[in-house]
């Protein structure tokens, strides 16, 4: 029987099939877990099962010991954990891609529409009661059909994201590392192009690249200038990907038409400046949030527990 720390509230599914074979220390609050308790608890843990509020660093391994064999992170990014630090120690870490690909997909085209056709603005003037008539002019929006999306990041939410545009009569673009497989492209009407075109061209601009110290500040202040002043901006990565108050102020001075964000730079505080601007859609990290998707993301974070301590290799390996 090994220890295995779950640092957060996890679906009871996921968790019991932890405790049918190890004993399991969860924390059960929906609030993150303070740093103090976490350094305490990780003592001893063979398997750390980590959510993406908390800082799985050189010092969480430290505490826990030569013991500790893998961080399980319930979570595609892992962003949150030293990969590296964890590398060194030969301690594994794993995530849970392709559960959540689809939701988060969902998520990204949601706030695509929204910032387009200004449904957040167009919500507030209800629920504030203020005055409204239909209008030949009132609130117009931005249609989406025959624009063109440039995706930041072909991975699995990327693609994802491209089909639901695509059928959205949407024009893809897109930038990555490696150009995608020819007969894929060809399927989603897709053309590789470098990071500066893709921002000069699209007129919806959607990220999806992890975050790296390559990637943080991708977009800022000179990226967002390379952008159409009719292009939105949506982010549903990771926040630090984009420099929040150059988006603020490129916002704010019209410099783009808007940005639906699910993510922010220094969560859960978003950029004041944010908060009052119209042409801003803000949602709180909410990409993965269905039950179905974050109960097969804690399973997934599981089945990798269980397997490692049973000696078999990770199903899903950030490294090997
Ligand atoms: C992830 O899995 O990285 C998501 O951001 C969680 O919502």
């Amino acid at each position: 029987m090994a220890k295995i720390v779950v640092t957060g509230k996890i679906p009871q599914v996921a968790l019991d099939s932890l405790k049918s074979v190890h004993e399991v220390l969860a924390w059960d609050k929906e609030t993150p877990m303070p740093r103090e308790e976490l350094l305490k608890r990780v003592i001893g843990a063979e398997v750390i099962v980590s959510l993406l509020t908390e800082k799985i660093d050189e010092e969480v391994l430290n505490k826990s010991g030569s013991q500790l064999k893998a961080v399980c992170n319930v979570a595609v990014g892992y962003n949150n954990i030293d990969v590296n630090a964890c590398k060194e120690k030969n301690i594994m870490v794993t995530n849970t891609p392709g559960v959540l690909t689809d939701a988060t997909a969902d998520i990204a085209m949601a706030l695509i529409l929204m910032t387009t056709r200004r449904l957040a603005e167009g919500e507030r003037v209800i629920r504030n009661q203020e005055p409204w008539a239909w209008g030949m002019f009132y609130m117009l929006g931005t249609g989406i059909q025959n624009r063109t999306l440039g995706i930041i990041g072909m991975g699995q939410i990327g693609i994802a994201t491209a089909q639901r545009a695509q059928s959205f009569g949407m024009n893809i673009i897109y930038t990555r590392r490696n150009r995608m497989d020819e007969k894929l492209e060809q399927s989603l009407g897709a053309k590789f192009v470098t990071l500066d075109e893709l921002l000069s061209l699209s007129d919806v601009v959607s990220i999806h690249c992890p975050y790296s110290k390559e990637t943080h500040h991708l977009i800022a202040e000179a990226q967002l200038k390379k952008m159409k002043k009719s292009a939105y901006l949506v982010n549903t990565a990771r926040g630090p990907i984009v420099d929040e108050e150059a988006l603020a102020n490129a916002l704010i001075n019209k410099e783009i038409a808007g940005a639906g964000l699910d993510v922010y730079e220094n969560e859960p505080t978003v950029n004041s400046k944010l908060l009052s601007l119209d042409n801003a859609v803000l949602i709180p990290h909410l990409g993965s949030a269905t039950v179905e998707t974050r109960t097969a993301m804690a399973t997934t974070a599981a089945s990798n527990a269980l397997e490692i301590l049973k000696g078999n290799k990770a199903l899903n390996p950030v490294w090997s």
